[in-house]
């Protein structure tokens, strides 16, 4: 036997070869851009603990939603702050809501812009939890009949689509029934369906002003050691009628995704997080790695583990950095 006949490396020789046999490329076309509704007028007030990020009043939501869409970037998701927080959250459905305006703002800037809802109640309640609270637990079923309030003022608003992103047992078909019985049947829901209680989410809570005020998110919220359990939180909201389902985080849930994809044939959305998105950000800055190496090979990685949609604070800068690497 001489040397091996197979020389794997003869395929990486240069760039178009690279090119040519590479198996996942990101493309625009999957990309969501989150921003952060604060109430206020002509504010666009950068966000302390996340880097590019800003709190953004409506009528300023505009511009950026034009920014947005002349990249080509086909979706954002919106995230609202309210004024006046309150043990129910009522700010979260208040129909002249931070967010609830955006929406008109949006459609108007950029008509074509997918606009997505984050339906939850934690960034409302003077408490921080997703939920209504009873006895020092959150209550399920009435913390359902919220979430579909929450979600039916978002489609009066304009909404293309609601995402809950509170764990609830049951939301999804709350929703879907609000949806449907008040004219709203084409509106889509992107269910937050694996949802773990992570580390990662750090940055977004201080953005969003949205951290338990005692207690963690343990109980409604995954044990990142799970995935059978994962597998069944998926299946249930596609019976439940999510027509797009999501795992988050993503970087320490690649498996997740990867079990998802071979057994559901709805499209996945992951949520590359907040403290996925600063991490990177944090050792650029230290000089510890390449910023724009990092992203492409994190985003990539989310793309290759078979998840269709890719909910990340690079967005922006993935739509600019064309052709990366080669
Ligand atoms: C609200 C919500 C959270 C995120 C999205 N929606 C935080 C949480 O569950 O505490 C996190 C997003 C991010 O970290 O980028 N339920």
């Amino acid at each position: 036997m001489g040397f091996p006949q197979t020389r794997l490396r003869r395929l990486r020789r240069s760039p178009g070869l690279r090119r040519l046999v590479r198996e996942t490329a990101l493309s625009v076309d999957n990309l969501v851009y989150p921003l952060f509704i604060r109430p206020g007028r002509r504010m666009k007030t950068p966000i302390p603990s996340m880097a590019n990020c800003f709190h953004l009043s409506a009528d300023k939501v505009a511009e950026e939603a034009a920014e947005i869409a002349g990249l080509g970037i086909p979706a954002v998701l919106l995230f609202g702050l309210p004024d006046q927080k309150d043990p129910s959250g009522s700010q979260a459905w208040a129909e002249q809501g931070p967010l609830q305006q955006a929406i008109g703002q949006i459609k108007k800037a950029a008509p074509d812009l997918v606009v997505i809802t984050d339906v939850c109640l934690c960034a409302y309640t003077d408490h921080g939890h997703c939920g209504l609270v009873r006895d020092g637990k959150v209550d399920n079923d009435a913390t359902c009949e919220l979430l579909a309030k929450v979600a039916l003022s978002h489609a009066q608003a304009g909404a293309d689509m609601v995402a809950p992103s509170d764990m609830m047992d049951g939301r999804v078909s709350f929703i879907r029934q609000a949806l449907d019985h008040n004219g709203f049947q084409d509106v889509c829901i992107m269910a937050y369906a694996a949802k773990f209680a992570s580390a990662f989410y750090g940055p977004f809570r201080d953005a969003a002003e949205s951290a338990p005020a005692f207690g963690d998110r343990k109980t409604y919220q995954m044990d990142p050691a799970n995935s059978d359990q994962a597998l069944a939180e998926i299946a249930l909201d596609i019976e439940e009628g999510a027509d797009i389902v999501m795992v988050k985080p993503a970087l320490c849930f690649l498996d997740v995704i990867y079990r998802a994809r071979q057994r559901f044939d709805c499209p996945i959305a992951a949520y590359n997080v907040s403290g996925e998105y600063m991490m990177v950000h944090a050792a650029a800055a230290a000089g510890l790695l390449d910023r724009q190496a990092a992203m492409w090979e994190m985003c990539t990685s989310i793309k290759r583990a078979g998840a269709d949609i890719l909910i990340t604070y690079f967005a922006k800068d993935l739509a600019r950095a064309t052709g990366l690497p080669r």
